[in-house]
């Protein structure tokens, strides 16, 4: 068959199945665009899971009536302008494509009248037809909703869809999540005329044990415990569930109040149930973190995220909780606490139920752990002071393709980097392409330049270590390797001046400190490695410290993960810059290769 290129209304169908996949998506997109139009009350109902109808009414800010129109356009969007916003999001939407895609696979009509004016206005459209045109609405506050027969257009995707019921199941468990992280929003769900759920608001902070009992049962606030944590600018709080009561599933983790399903967490929060081998597990978790530590643009659904440090969050998680399960339940002194689960942990026997700290507790490098009964709950992850920010009534626009391909490209792996203080053109050129995840290639006045991402990599990590020097950086979980051989004095001083201390105890070499240049890696991928060829490699010696550090540079920037894109690339030659400042053009030219094109031309190579 040849090549042709897709029709719109199929490329949009196909779009659309990222975001849309059975009614609760719709239903997920929807709310958020209710929370982010400040609305404080929200009535979802559903007929047939959803399937036939699902109805959001809400009464938030409303949309322009010369806005409705462009709210079904991909892309089109009144919650960022560039793509620097998408470093600082305070919406939960912000990609422009919800309503788009619910459109190209569904009847939609939105009615919405905008706060302060006195006319409300409708939209109707069917399967992404263009005929869109908008009437009078008799809608007195905020927007409605109505989204009908969702996948009548692709049979396909139709068959996909599961019973009624369970539909249904899925939409009420997001609303949950949703009536837990908002409890200044009232939430009410009705499934073929039945009204099944009614959340009332709460507007004071000692309401909001009311509205959990309310939301998740009596049992539920007898028998659990509030925590909040703090490390750096990373503060988990929520509850969890005396792990000797069977409550039906209560699982929920937000991250600055958005529902999401991270690997990273559910990593961390089932190895610290693991830790204790407890079978309920249930919790409510706030990871709450700076906007810029966190990407949300990992995918349409937004349910994905991506970390700038996994490990830290990771580590600090079970942590928190493993501190949480073992001080507030009662697990039994007999119960060994072995924390060498998935290999990363000490194995450390404990015998009493009150004091278990780690060494890195000790030094405080955990974090200030508060255990606040519920009853003060004032610090509730401020949600009713932080009621969702309204935006200010800001018009849609399109976000157009060079912004979209910044968000899609530069940013998604690219954590709290300016794209204003990327790499100087002046200084080195303009960057071009990244060739094979190793080099970029630039042009510079008619110059063509191609600068090695290892060399750049290994500059910057000398450069490091000659700064700042290996100091040891404690970690929150000590790292546990099987290792059955000996290490020798010798390659305990190298080790020692690397920076790294550990223990070795019963066949398992245990890290308690590494490096700092390490601390920000994955230890996984540098520590097995660097045991393999600095441990067991025994005749490895070194002439003096330089020696040693040279060498440990070369592991370091050989077990570095490739380059991904070119902005990550752009990213590491900005550090560059920054890192040796006045040296920088001196360092730049042994990092840099230029062709010369006028010798090639001569040649007849070009
Ligand atoms: N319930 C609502 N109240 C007020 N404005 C709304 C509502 N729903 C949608 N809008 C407006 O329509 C625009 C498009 O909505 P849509 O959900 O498609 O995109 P988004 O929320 O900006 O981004 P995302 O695709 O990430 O959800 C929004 O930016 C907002 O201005
Ligand atoms: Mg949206």
């Amino acid at each position: 068959m040849r090549i042709k290129k897709l029709s719109t209304i199929v490329a949009n169908q196909i779009a659309a199945g990222e975001v849309i996949e059975r009614p609760v998506s719709i239903i997920k997109e929807l709310v958020e665009n209710s929370l982010d139009a400040g609305s404080d009350s929200i009535d979802i109902k559903l007929v047939n899971g959803g399937k036939s109808l699902i109805s959001i009414k809400d009464n938030g800010d409303g949309i322009f009536k010369d806005d409705l129109k462009l709210s079904l356009v991909k892309h089109a969007t009144s919650k960022i302008t560039t793509s620097n916003d998408l470093l600082y999001l305070s919406s939960l939407g912000f990609r422009g494509e919800a309503l788009s895609s619910i459109c190209s696979i569904s009847r939609i009509m939105i009615s919405s009248i905008k706060n302060g004016e006195k006319q409300g206005w409708q939209i109707y459209n069917e399967f992404d037809s263009m005929d869109t045109n908008i009437k009078l609405s008799n809608i007195l506050e905020g927007t409605l909703i109505e989204v009908r027969d969702m996948f009548y257009n692709i049979p396909a995707r139709l068959k996909f869809l599961k019973s009624d019921k369970t539909e249904y199941i899925n939409v009420e468990k997001l609303i949950t999540a949703y009536a837990i992280s908002n409890p200044h929003v009232s939430f009410s769900l009705s499934h073929n005329g039945k009204l099944l759920k009614k959340f009332n608001r709460v507007t004071d902070n000692n309401d909001v044990e009311k509205r959990l009992s309310l939301i998740l049962g009596k049992r539920f606030i007898d028998n659990n415990s509030y925590f909040k944590s703090t490390f750096e600018k990373i503060v988990l709080s929520g509850w969890v569930v005396n792990p000797d009561i069977n409550l039906p599933s209560c699982q929920f983790v937000f991250l600055n109040g958005r529902v999401i399903k991270d690997k990273v967490v559910n990593h961390a929060i089932k190895q610290a149930y693991k830790r204790y081998d407890i079978i309920n597990q249930n919790y409510i978790i706030f990871v709450d973190l700076p906007k810029d530590q966190v990407d949300i643009n990992v995918h349409p659904s937004k349910y994905e995220v991506r970390f700038s440090n996994n490990r830290i969050l990771h580590d600090f998680l079970v942590s928190t909780l493993s501190n949480m399960l073992i001080k507030n339940h009662k697990i039994k002194n007999e119960v060994s606490l072995d924390l060498s689960n998935d290999n990363q942990c000490t194995s450390i026997k404990e015998h009493t139920t009150t004091n278990y700290k780690t060494e890195e507790d000790e030094k405080g490098c955990i974090g200030q752990q508060e255990n606040i009964k519920l009853e003060s709950l004032n610090s509730y992850p401020s949600l009713i002071d932080a009621k969702r920010k309204k935006l200010e009534p800001s018009r849609i626009h399109y976000f157009d393709a060079y912004e979209r391909n910044e968000t899609q490209n530069s940013l998604t792996n690219n954590f709290g980097v300016n794209p204003e203080n990327r790499i100087d053109n002046n200084i080195l050129g303009k960057p071009i392409t990244l060739i094979n995840g190793y080099c970029v290639m630039l042009t510079c006045e008619n110059r063509l330049k191609v600068v090695s991402l290892l060399k750049v990599s290994k500059a910057l990590c000398a450069q490091k270590i000659k700064n700042h020097g290996l100091e040891s950086k404690p970690l929150l979980i000590p790292y546990k390797l099987n290792f059955n051989e000996l290490v020798s004095n010798k390659q305990r001083d190298y080790m020692e001046v690397l920076g790294f201390k550990f223990k070795l105890l019963e066949n398992y070499l245990t890290f308690t400190h590494v490096p700092n240049i390490l601390k920000d890696k994955k230890l996984d991928q540098y520590l097995e490695e660097f045991v393999r060829i600095f441990c067991l490699e025994q005749n490895f010696i070194f002439k003096n410290n330089s020696d040693l550090f040279e060498n440990f540079t070369d592991f370091i920037v050989k077990q570095a993960p490739k380059i991904n894109n070119l902005s990550e690339a752009i990213h590491m030659i900005a550090c560059l810059e920054s890192e040796f400042e006045q040296e920088t053009q001196v360092i730049l030219d042994t990092v840099t290769t230029e062709l010369n094109l006028e010798e090639l031309i001569g040649q007849n190579l070009l």
